[in-house]
């Protein structure tokens, strides 16, 4: 960082903000293997809080990456940085007042509590979408598995790239088991004293 700056004062602050917004800026961050149904929990839970007039963004790992992250591969140094980023993004958008909802694989324990410091716990809920990666496999959305077992793609998470089991969660969605109402439903729960 270079040495000769000075943070500067905002005279509209986040608490302003949030009053007109009639709501509290918050980051709901999914992690789980891809094919685990984070973008489409992102987008069930955005299209819900819209219904309420809450003012929501998602963040999405494939979106991201055609644009600020453009430069960023899958290596471990790489989705470090790449997860940085976004949690650097996402504490914008809650000082902004918005609810951001982000979707990212986010591999590894050590850069979920890095993400967790960066945004602040306070504005902070951690989501597992948890599926087996059989499942993910079988679905296999993207296409994506099926070239990585066939060893066309390299540190693909859950084949030749580890996931971390997540150790703080604020929810477990089993994305296989539960149906999308009942997790939507376990989720507006959660979030409900939070952001408003
Ligand atoms: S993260 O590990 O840095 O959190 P991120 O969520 O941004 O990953 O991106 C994951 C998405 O990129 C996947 O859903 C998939 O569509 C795509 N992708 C492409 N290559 C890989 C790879 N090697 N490992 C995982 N996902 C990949």
């Amino acid at each position: 960082m270079s040495q000769n700056i000075v943070k500067q004062d905002y005279k509209v602050k986040r608490s302003d903000r949030e009053k007109l917004a009639n709501q509290r800026g918050m980051v709901i961050w999914f992690t789980g293997l891809s094919g685990s149904g984070k973008s489409t929990m992102a987008n069930l839970l955005e299209s819900e809080l819209y219904k309420k007039a809450k003012r929501t963004y998602v963040l999405d790992g494939d979106n991201l990456r055609f644009g600020l992250n453009q430069d960023l591969g899958f290596n471990e140094k790489d989705r470090k940085e790449n997860l940085r980023r976004i949690a650097e993004v996402a504490k914008l958008f809650v000082d902004a007042g918005i609810i951001v909802l982000a979707a990212f694989i986010t591999p590894f324990e050590e850069d979920r509590k890095k993400i967790k410091e960066i945004i602040g716990e306070e504005n902070f809920v951690h989501i597992y979408v948890n599926c087996p990666l059989e499942i993910c496999e079988q679905r296999d959305v993207k296409g994506l598995y099926a070239k990585a077992r066939a060893g066309e793609i390299k540190d693909f998470t859950g084949i030749n790239s580890p996931f971390e089991e997540p150790q703080n969660n604020d929810l477990i969605i089993h994305s296989h088991i539960e149906s999308q109402e009942e997790s939507l439903g376990k989720l507006l729960q959660l979030i409900e004293s939070k952001i408003n």
